[in-house]
């Protein structure tokens, strides 16, 4: 979503400010633009991507030591050149970015258009801006003033940047329910959406506060509540290589991110797992164990990919450790009535931390009185900071929009977690617990095995690029991750696919199945085997293309089947986490072989800060 970066200080801001854009493209934009203070505000913004803008400022006056920028994901208004933001405020003399939603933004355009405004854009954000400026010049007061008074009627989420060609050696940013970052540097400070485009000039940051207002020169950063009261700046080491930003002779993020699985399951794994003494320790977690060992039910919230990761910890977690679990969109969660019981549990599992359905979820239960276990992948985010206890993923920046490598470690997490709970409750013997510790440490060593065979896997995506539609199947720990599977080609290769439990095939989609219908099955060797070579026959009987990700060395399905994508042979507790990993392959290579663009895919955004 909406990309923000900002700078003052001593260096140029345009070269810092297109910098952070381009860092932030991973997001998802429509539009860009610039505004940079230097005596005046100039402005230049484009529909389109990043470079469209720098073509746009080739030869204009781009100087100025104050800067903001903007990518764009469009809510109110196409995406356009005058809907980009930065935007004017009526006098000319102020310039804001926005990222977020104002909701109450109609009735404040109405009031402002009685008075006599006339907007440019179909944006909420000019609108508040109008709103800021009018605010300011009734009561002849700051624009700090005028920007405090403003937000107390602001209903929505937002993060605000604006610069003030009055005081062109300050920058004022607010922030409610959208990211901001500011970095500190000697003599200057950075702002961003996130710490990708700080990270080559500082390593100090500060995660500003939802309802705080930043009043940030070069040498001064100042935070203050909505009630005029100053705030200490809790300043925060990033721990951060920039090589993790970069594609590092990968041909995309996603398959850079893919390739890295061996390694991050192991910094999932690392100081948490002593197969030696046979312990799991997780501090987050651990602290709160007795908690959740006597939870009377759990519920998970999460979207998208983060919710399938929740589906396989039901099965897991249920199996395990024998407790109730629900498994929650967290958009349908905030807005129904939910009941939460004391004694509740709820697990929030989010790559990026900053979902706003997600956020909104954890909200309403913390109000009924829920404890809120974060499994995030991304450091000092929202959802971390607003859990009660928690536990990372260590995946490391997720660039790709698709989200692959986040996914795996939050199933090592939440097996970790479960078999954390069932040892404390005793529902686990010794010997299985021992076992699984085994099969999660084997887990990075075979996941390299299937990435090994990334060439057939290829083979077999270029057979199937020209489909139309995709029927994902698979039963019990892998139904979920035919969910996943068909979410993956769907983002990726615009094909449309569909996830089911292999028996409710014959119920309603097995009417889609003929001889240009290809069906992936997740069918490793599990407690659903038998059944699921049924399942395959069902399919093979109406001519149905069948692929199928085997155990290595399966010979029935092998032999049934019109491809194969082998994996290494788990647990079936484990296996998700391994049979994942060729659908991820096959949804990239079929993505690449379309030609789109898999890292950006259309319409998506990494990091969903709107509802
Ligand atoms: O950052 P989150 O895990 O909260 O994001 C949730 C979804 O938006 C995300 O998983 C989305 O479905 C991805 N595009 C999946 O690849």
């Amino acid at each position: 979503m909406c990309g923000i970066v900002a700078y003052i200080g001593h260096r140029q801001a345009y070269p810092v400010i297109i910098k952070g854009l381009k860092r932030l493209e991973y997001r998802g934009y429509d539009s860009a633009g610039v505004a940079l203070l230097n005596h005046n505000i100039k402005l230049y913004k484009k529909k389109g991507k990043v470079a469209n803008l720098e073509e746009t400022v080739l030869g204009q006056d781009l100087e100025g030591s104050v800067g903001i920028g903007h990518t764009r994901w469009a809510t109110h208004g196409e995406p356009s050149d005058r809907n980009a933001h930065p935007h004017f405020s009526a006098t000319g003399k102020l310039a804001m970015i926005h990222n977020g939603i104002i909701e109450n933004y109609a009735p404040l355009k109405q009031e402002l258009i009685k008075k006599g405004y006339r907007f440019k854009s179909e944006t909420d954000t000019e609108v508040l801006l109008y709103f800021i400026e009018e605010i300011q010049s009734n009561n002849d007061c700051t624009l700090e003033e005028a920007l405090r008074i403003a937000l107390k009627r602001v209903v929505g989420a937002y993060v605000i940047v604006l610069i003030d060609q009055d005081h062109p050696d300050m920058l004022l940013a607010a922030r409610k329910g959208s990211p901001l970052v500011i970095g500190i540097g000697k003599g200057e400070h950075f702002l961003a959406s996130d710490a990708t485009p700080i990270i080559e000039y500082t390593r100090e940051v500060v995660y500003v506060n939802d309802y705080e207002i930043a009043i940030i020169k070069p040498d001064e950063l100042v935070l203050k509540n909505l009630g005029n009261e100053r705030q200490t700046p809790f300043i925060q080491k990033l721990d951060l290589e920039l090589a993790a930003i970069e594609k590092n002779g990968y041909a995309h993020f996603m398959l850079k991110e893919i390739f890295e699985q061996p390694h991050t399951i192991y910094d999932c794994l690392r100081g948490r797992l002593d197969i030696g003494q046979g312990v799991i320790t997780m501090s987050g977690i651990q602290n709160n164990l007795e908690q959740m060992k006597n939870a009377s039910r759990i519920l998970i919230i999460a979207c998208g990919t983060s919710w399938h990761a929740g589906l396989v910890a039901e099965y897991v977690i249920e199996d395990l450790c024998r407790i109730p679990v629900e498994v929650e969109y967290a958009s349908e969660f905030r807005y129904r009535n939910p009941i939460v019981h004391k004694g509740d549990m709820i697990i929030a599992i989010s790559q990026s931390g900053e979902t706003a359905d997600t956020l909104v979820a954890i909200e309403r239960a913390k109000e009924q009185g829920a404890v809120i276990l974060g499994v995030v992948n991304v450091v000092g985010s929202s959802i971390s900071r607003v859990s009660h206890a928690g536990a990372y993923t260590h995946a490391g920046p997720e660039i790709g929009v698709a989200s692959t490598k986040a996914f795996t470690a939050q199933l090592t997490v939440l097996t970790m977690v479960a078999l954390l709970i069932a040892k404390e409750r005793k529902t686990i013997s010794n010997d299985r617990y021992i076992q699984l510790l085994n099969e999660l440490n084997e887990v990075p060593e075979k996941i390299k095995r299937v990435l090994d065979n990334a060439a057939h896997i290829k083979e077999v995506a270029l057979k199937y690029k020209d489909a139309l539609n995709a029927l994902f199947l698979g039963r019990g720990y892998n139904f979920p991750i035919a969910l996943e599977g068909a979410l993956k080609l769907k983002e990726i290769s615009y094909i449309h696919a569909e996830g089911y439990p292999a028996a409710e095939m014959k119920h309603g989609p097995i009417a889609l199945v003929d001889e240009s219908l290809p069906v992936v099955f997740v069918a490793t060797k599990d407690s659903f085997y038998e059944k699921i070579v049924s399942n395959i026959q069902e399919i093979k009987a109406r001519k149905g293309k069948v692929i199928a990700v085997v155990t290595e060395g399966d010979q029935v399905i092998s032999e049934m089947a019109d491809d194969v994508l082998p994996v290494p042979e788990a647990d079936e507790l484990i296996a998700p986490v391994i049979s994942t990993v060729p659908l991820q392959l096959l949804a990239y290579y079929m993505g690449v072989a379309k030609g789109y663009d898999v890292d950006k895919p259309r319409n998506l955004a990494k990091s969903v800060t709107v509802e």
